[in-house]
């Protein structure tokens, strides 16, 4: 919730209570500069013990509600025909309108699952914009994701609302280029992950559904982040301004052939599942069900977690608890705005990310300017971020670099977990970087996986910039910051 104080400032108001702690702690510099270095520049190489904030990601890190908490404990681990998934079909059912239910272990099971039944070698996948496991799970599968946004997607000084929107007029070319047959589906991700969180609108969906329909293709709903790209449509879209979460969650699911989402971050939860209303659709990828998750009914969540999640579904549709990331992440960039740092505009459903190319415009893209970036976020403030730039793309199949359309460091923002004063914190800090940006240096790859390199790759800066920045560091801070 927005609240606007007596000198007419804005600002967002935890609508919770904070009950249950984690402490954490800043380890002087020194500690961080070795943690970095034994991690390979890759900040998912980083501790818990030697992290600040941990702003890799909102995805399992989020603060459960004491509701979520209660329901985990009366859950029932039958192998077969367990209660809790009952609940957790019923939640789905009232907030999403499906019927048919396949629950997995995250998000990434339900993209392979549906990939091995939907997609052929050959095809062609149009969808807003690919998310790094949706890309490898489809490309596994022999298929080819296209991504058909509009030019304004990839401007990170926008003032478009919904950038996540698919190009209507890409996509019928596509069909005319590729045919339909060839078109294994559309998919459309709610707040596109890699451009920054930025969500479709209700009528770009209407009008991606009716030509998909035309042409009959289905449509398929990533809605990992459902819940922010619904309170969007709220904020920003024409005649949604007093409709509820709710209503507008079942406009949108109207039009959805095949939903699938990652629970860990709309829902606060650790899991997954594939819903439908198409009795075929489900009865196609059911037998695989078993194979590579769990029975039917855990689908490889602990029955813990799909309580939780059955909780956390309906939770979600509070506009409260639909906006508690996004309000933060409006505050957090127009703070950065008014220092002029380079951040993705709008602000987005799940993280403030900072614009690398801009940040350092010295670094061309083979020397990782987004990772450098993380990794001096990391030395100058002991907050984490995660890489969304090259590092986070592979190879093509000539081991040729793939540049990515954006260098991007993603400082997420997990539901209900930080407070004010650690964004001022991260907003100081970043501050004083921008102030020495010179100082950072490129990276290069010292070992390098095959395939999504970003999780294990290991990295080394060129140069010993880190060193410099350090010592420029500790000068006006001191050694124990
Ligand atoms: N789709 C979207 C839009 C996602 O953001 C993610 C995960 C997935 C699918 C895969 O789900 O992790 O449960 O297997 N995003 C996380 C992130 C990893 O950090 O943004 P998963």
């Amino acid at each position: 919730m927005i609240v606007r104080l007596s000198n007419g400032k804005e600002i967002p108001m935890e609508m919770h209570k904070v009950r249950i702690v984690q402490k954490t702690s800043l380890v002087p510099i020194d500690q961080r500069l070795k943690a970095i270095e034994e991690g390979g520049y890759n900040t998912f190489s980083l501790r818990t013990r030697d992290i600040f904030l941990d702003m890799l990601t909102d995805s399992g890190t989020n603060a459960m509600s004491d509701n979520q908490l209660a329901a985990m404990m009366v859950s029932d681990d039958a192998y077969a025909g367990c209660e809790s998934f009952y609940k957790l079909a019923s939640a789905i059912k009232d907030v999403l309108g499906f019927e048919y239910v396949l629950p997995v272990h995250q998000g990434r099971a339900a993209e392979h699952l549906i990939a091995k039944v939907f997609v052929k070698p050959g095809d062609v996948i149009p969808m807003n914009y690919h998310f790094t496991t949706t890309k490898a799970h489809f490309e596994l599968a022999g298929g080819t994701v296209l991504e058909i946004y509009r030019d304004e997607a990839l401007n990170t000084k926008s003032t478009d609302l919904f950038k996540g929107n698919l190009d209507p007029q890409k996509f019928k070319d596509a069909i005319k280029k590729y045919g339909a047959d060839k078109i294994s589906f559309v998919r459309m991700e709610a707040t596109a992950n890699l451009i920054g969180g930025q969500p479709f609108s209700m009528e770009n969906l209407k009008e991606v559904k009716k030509i998909a329909s035309e042409n009959k293709i289905f449509l398929v709903y990533d809605g990992s982040l459902i819940s922010e790209n619904a309170y969007f449509i709220k904020q920003r879209e024409k005649g949604y301004e007093n409709k509820s979460i709710q209503e507008i969650i079942w406009e949108m699911m109207s039009v959805v052939d095949i939903f699938y989402l990652s629970g860990r971050k709309s829902t606060c939860v650790r899991g997954g599942f594939i819903a439908t209303n198409n009795k075929e659709y489900y009865e196609l990828l059911k037998p695989w069900l078993p194979v590579y998750e769990g029975f039917l009914t855990y689908g490889g969540m602990s029955t813990k977690e799909i309580e939780a999640m059955a909780v956390g579904l309906r939770e979600m549709t509070d506009t409260n608890v639909a906006g508690s990331a996004a309000e933060f992440v409006k505050y957090f960039v127009g703070r950065l705005i008014e220092s002029k740092i380079p951040v993705v505009t709008p602000a987005g459903g799940l993280a403030c990310h900072v614009d690398a190319k801009l940040f350092l415009p010295h670094l061309p893209q083979s020397q990782y300017p987004a990772g450098a970036l993380a990794a001096a976020i990391y030395i100058t403030s002991g907050v984490r971020s995660m890489e969304r730039g090259t590092i986070s793309m592979d190879r093509d199949e000539d081991g040729n670099e793939v540049y990515s359309d954006l260098e991007l460091a993603r400082l997420a923002i997990p539901r209900r977990v930080y407070t004010m004063s650690h964004i001022e914190y991260v907003v100081d800090r970043l501050n004083w970087l921008y102030k020495h940006r010179d100082l950072v240096g490129g990276l290069k790859f010292v070992e390098e996986p095959p395939v999504l390199r970003f999780f294990f790759g290991k990295l080394a800066p060129l140069g010993n910039w880190e060193t410099k920045l350090a010592d420029v560091f500790k000068k006006e801070f001191g050694a124990s910051y």
